[in-house]
C-alpha cells in the first residue's frame, strides 16, 4: 500500500453524536420539551423507561468532552442542535440561553482545532410543533427554515459544514409508520406525507442557506444496500421495494426530482399525488451528502410483512452486533459506489458508522472492545477501497464519541469509542478509541500494519 493511496491530509476524522442522546438537562435554561422528551417519559416506550434527562450530562461537561476529542486527534465533530432549546415553542421568540450553549460548544471546538459539522434536526422536534401536526403539517417546512435561519445567522461565521436532516427514513419509518420512535404514530397514510414535508423542509433550509450562508450545506441519509436472497422474481422484486423504500425514497427526489415508482405500489391507496412544483423545489443543489452506514439486508419476499412484503434473511454465519445488525463492511464500499454512480460525483462524508457490542467491565482504566475495534478497522478499509475506486469521500465520523441514550433501546446498547459510567459520568477510552487515534495519526497507515488482536 503506497502512501498516496492512504487518506489525504485534509481528510476529516470525526465522531458523531446527537443532542437528545448525550446532552441531558433537556429543559434547562428555558428550553421547551421535545417529542423525545415526551416519548421517553411515556411509560412503556423506551427500554426500562429510561430517558435522556441526564444521558452523558454533556450539557455541563462539553468542555471536557471536547478535550477528549482533542486527545484522540479528531479534527472534526458532528453534533446536533436541539430545536426546542433555541425555540422552546418551535417558533416565536428565541431562547438566548439555549442558543448560547451551542455558541460556547462551537467556540470550544474551534479552540481545540476541531471542525464542527452541525446537524439542524436529529429527531427531536419541539413538542409544541407536534401538537400542530408535526411533520404532517405543510407549514413544517417554513417552521424548519425559520429555525435554520436563526442558526445560520448565529453560527455561519464559525460553522462551515451544515446538515439539514439526519436520516429522514428513520424519522418516517420509526415515527410515523411503525410507531417505535417519537412521535409514535403507526399510520401508512401519515408516512408518505411526513416524508414529503421533511424533504420540503430540507429544501427550504437549503434555500435559506443560499441566501444567508457562505459555506456548505448537505443532507444526511442512512443507507443500507439490499441484496436478494435468491434470484427468483419474487425476491428480486422484494429487493427493489426494499431499496426504493430505504435508499431511493429520499435521494431520488433530492437529486433526480422524482419519487421511485415502487413507492406507489408499496403504499397503495395511502400514496398521494404530490405537486410537480414541490418536486422541483425539493431538488435544491447540495454541497455534499452524508451517509450513515451500519449494515446490509439480504431480502426475501414475504407477503405477510406489512407494508413492504419484505423480510430480512439473517446471515447466521456472520458476526452480528448487540442490535443483531450483521457486520458487513463490503456493503459500505458497495453503497458509496452506488451513490456516486447514481447521483453524481458530489463530495461524500460517512457521517455515522459504528457498532453496539457488549463491553466487558473496565479494568485498570481501559475497556477492551476487540469487536468494535475490528468493525472500525474493516469499515475504514472498505471506505478506503471506495476512495481508491474514485468515490469522492472527504471524511469519516465514527458513531459515537460516547456511549449514549440509544433511543427506544435506552442505555442498553453501547456504541461509544469512549465508555461512559452512567452512575459517575466517568469517561474511559476503549481500545477502539486508541486504535482510531492511531489510524488518524497515521492517515490510515496503521490499517495495513495492524493485524494483531483482530
Ligand atoms: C442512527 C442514528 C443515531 C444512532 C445510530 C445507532 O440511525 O442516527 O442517532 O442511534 O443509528
Amino acid at each position: 500500500m503506497s502512501a498516496h493511496s492512504l487518506f489525504p491530509a485534509d481528510f476529516l476524522w470525526g465522531a458523531a453524536t446527537s443532542a437528545y442522546q448525550i446532552e441531558g438537562s433537556p429543559l434547562a435554561d428555558g428550553a421547551g420539551p421535545s417529542i423525545w422528551h415526551e416519548f421517553a417519559h411515556t411509560p412503556g416506550r423506551v427500554h426500562h423507561n429510561e430517558t435522556g434527562d441526564v444521558a452523558c450530562d454533556h450539557y455541563h461537561r462539553y468542555r471536557d468532552d471536547v478535550a477528549l476529542m482533542r486527545e484522540l486527534g479528531l479534527n472534526a465533530y458532528r453534533f446536533s442542535v436541539s430545536w426546542s432549546r433555541v425555540l422552546p415553542q418551535g417558533r416565536g421568540p428565541v431562547n438566548r440561553r439555549g442558543l448560547n450553549f451551542y455558541e460556547r460548544l462551537v467556540d470550544a471546538l474551534l479552540e481545540q482545532g476541531v471542525q464542527p459539522m452541525l446537524t439542524l434536526y436529529h429527531w427531536d422536534l419541539p413538542a409544541a410543533l407536534d401538537r400542530l401536526g408535526g411533520w404532517l403539517n405543510p407549514d413544517s417546512a417554513h417552521w424548519f427554515a425559520d429555525y435554520a435561519r436563526i442558526l445560520f445567522r448565529a453560527l455561519d461565521d464559525r460553522v462551515k459544514l451544515w446538515v439539514t436532516l439526519n436520516e429522514p427514513w428513520v424519522v418516517v419509518d420509526g415515527g410515523y409508520l411503525h410507531g417505535v420512535l417519537a412521535p409514535g404514530q403507526r399510520n401508512p397514510y401519515a408516512a408518505p406525507i411526513a416524508a414529503h414535508h421533511l424533504l420540503r423542509a430540507h429544501a427550504a433550509a437549503v434555500q435559506a442557506y443560499r441566501a444567508e450562508g457562505r459555506h456548505q450545506i448537505g443532507l444526511v441519509v442512512n443507507l443500507e444496500p439490499k441484496y436478494p436472497a435468491t434470484e427468483t422474481v419474487e425476491d428480486l422484486n422484494a429487493t427493489m421495494r426494499a431499496d426504493a423504500d430505504f435508499n431511493r425514497h429520499y435521494l431520488d427526489p433530492v437529486f433526480l426530482g422524482s419519487y421511485p415508482p415502487e413507492l406507489a405500489d408499496i403504499f397503495g391507496a395511502a400514496w398521494p399525488t404530490f405537486p410537480d412544483a414541490d418536486l422541483d423545489f425539493i431538488r435544491q443543489p447540495l454541497d455534499f451528502l452524508g451517509i450513515n452506514y451500519y449494515s446490509r439486508q439480504v431480502v426475501r419476499h414475504d407477503p405477510g410483512a406489512w407494508p413492504l412484503a419484505v423480510a430480512k434473511v439473517r446471515q447466521d454465519r456472520q458476526t452480528h452486533t448487540g442490535l443483531d445488525w450483521e457486520v458487513y463492511p463490503q456493503g459500505l464500499t458497495d453503497i458509496l459506489q452506488w451513490v456516486a454512480s447514481r447521483y453524481g460525483a458530489l463530495p461524500l462524508y460517512i457521517t455515522e458508522n459504528g457498532a453496539a457490542f457488549y463491553d466487558p467491565p473496565q479494568a485498570e482504566g481501559e475497556v477492551d472492545d476487540p469487536l468494535r475495534r475490528r468493525y472500525l478497522r474493516d469499515h475504514l478499509c472498505a471506505a478506503l477501497a471506495a476512495r481508491q475506486n474514485g468515490v469522492n469521500l472527504r471524511g469519516y465520523f465514527a458513531w459515537s464519541l460516547l456511549d449514549n441514550f440509544e433511543w427506544a433501546y435506552g442505555y442498553s446498547q453501547r456504541f461509544g469509542l469512549i465508555h461512559v459510567d452512567y452512575a459517575t459520568q466517568q469517561r474511559t477510552f476503549k481500545a477502539s478509541a486508541r486504535f482510531y487515534a492511531e489510524v488518524i495519526r497515521s492517515h490510515g497507515g496503521v490499517l495495513f500494519t495492524d493485524g494483531a488482536g483482530m
